[in-house]
């Protein structure tokens, strides 16, 4: 995919992408392998979910008992508000409801709710004690009344609409709350999001590090892109790159610390990083560190590093300074990077280079190992809390 998918959702506000059961399940899991009692005596708000399309909700809802909630709260965006909602079509369940209204249907968000009722009184509490009523406005996650129900719970949950991703950051961190939700891992270089992950107050789930997932979109949507497919059911699907969970929520996988590269294994060394060593970049005091898995175990000073290291980051072994290339709060003035200059522009554009680069830029660039002109992407700077002793020191 389908990141055109992606892209062309968001410029339409389509954010209709749901999430699958198994990616819910293996995130979850990790969190309670880690904490068994993560979830016990919480109160849970999915705010993006509509039980009926959500696996989210059905997912908390089969697992009430066990995980131990006290309440689940799940709550919907009315149709009419909804620009990927082309004709809405209530289903049996609300139209066989009592509290079905055709006009509400429309305008309205809904309300779910489990609490430890046993509405139907067969000894046990799951999806089948599920209540719901309308809310009074159409269910933004913005809106008063979603936000006072933010205010009651202990953790939010779910894959956020895209185009409002930032927005949807900035609601969590106002209410304070436990949360874990779905983004495109670039969204770690938004000005809102970075310090967050800087400060330890916001990290990557463990159960997506790397390839695509697939999400169900609406009947409506087109499938431009390789690796979209229609089930025998006729539902359809896209695969979407780059996805991550954002969470505050502790796991396993970020207390253990990554393997680091030694120049004494020549070998790998060489595959990895080249027999020259580590390129210092031109604007600034720091080694550029190709892959994650090339970071070595001994240098004391800074290292730029890809995004992907967050897949990998441990708050034990490494300090994060700041992001290159981001021009707020950690980003590369806070670095002290340096312009990118003159003598690097000629010899980059000499060399074929044709990124949107200008001398005034702040990005990080280097000369590589056979002298050419290199800018990088977007680079985290970090440094080793406790770096192995050098053997020439
Ligand atoms: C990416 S989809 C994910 C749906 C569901 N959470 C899942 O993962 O299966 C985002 C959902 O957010 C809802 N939505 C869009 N804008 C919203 C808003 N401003 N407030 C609350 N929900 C919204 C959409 O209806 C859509 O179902």
């Amino acid at each position: 995919m389908a990141n055109k998918d992606l892209g062309a959702a968001k410029t339409a506000k389509k954010d209709e992408f749901y999430t699958q059961w198994a990616d819910i399940e293996r995130e979850m899991n990790a969190y309670l392998e880690f904490d068994k009692d993560v979830f016990r005596d919480r109160v849970v708000l999915l705010p993006c979910d509509d039980p009926e399309w959500s696996n989210f909700a059905k997912f908390f809802a089969l697992h009430f008992q066990e995980f131990g909630l006290k309440k689940l709260i799940s709550t919907s965006f009315a149709p009419n508000s909804n620009p990927a909602i082309e004709e809405y079509e209530p289903t049996l369940f609300e139209v066989e409801s009592p509290a079905y209204d055709p006009e509400k249907s429309k305008a309205r968000g809904k309300k779910f709710v489990i609490d430890s009722t046993d509405v139907n009184g067969d000894g046990r509490v799951d999806i089948e004690d599920l209540r719901w009523q309308y809310l009074d406005g159409d269910g933004d996650f913005r809106s008063e009344e979603v936000t006072a129900l933010r205010e009651q719970s202990d953790i939010v949950i779910t894959n956020p609409p895209f185009s409002l991703f930032r927005t949807f950051v900035d609601w969590l961190v106002a209410g304070d709350v436990k949360f874990s939700i779905i983004g495109n891992m670039n969204g770690v270089t938004y000005k809102n999001v970075f310090p967050l992950i800087r400060e330890n107050k916001l990290w990557y789930g463990p159960s997506i590090t790397s390839g695509d997932r697939e999400f169900r979109v609406p009947e409506s949507y087109p499938l431009t892109a390789a690796g979209s497919r229609v089930a025998d059911d006729g539902s359809k699907y896209v695969r979407v790159k780059g996805v991550r969970w954002f969470t505050n929520i502790d796991h396993g996988r970020r207390h253990e610390p990554l393997p680091l590269l030694s120049e004494a294994d020549n070998k790998l060394f060489n595959k990895r990083v080249g027999a020259a060593g580590y390129q210092r970049y031109e604007n600034y005091d720091a080694i550029e560190v190709p892959t994650t898995n090339s970071i070595p175990a001994d240098y004391q000073g800074l290292m730029g590093v890809p995004i992907t290291f967050l897949d990998k980051y441990s708050p034990e072994q490494f300090e994060i300074l700041g992001c290159a290339d981001y021009t707020g709060l950690y980003g590369s003035d806070h670095l002290g990077i340096g312009r990118i200059g003159e003598t690097w522009m000629q010899e980059y554009r000499k060399a074929g280079g044709r990124g949107h680069y200008t001398a005034n830029m702040t990005s990080l660039v280097f000369y590589d190992q056979e002298s050419i002109a290199r800018p990088t992407f977007k680079r985290i700077v970090v440094r080793h809390l406790d770096p192995a002793p050098r053997k020439d020191a």
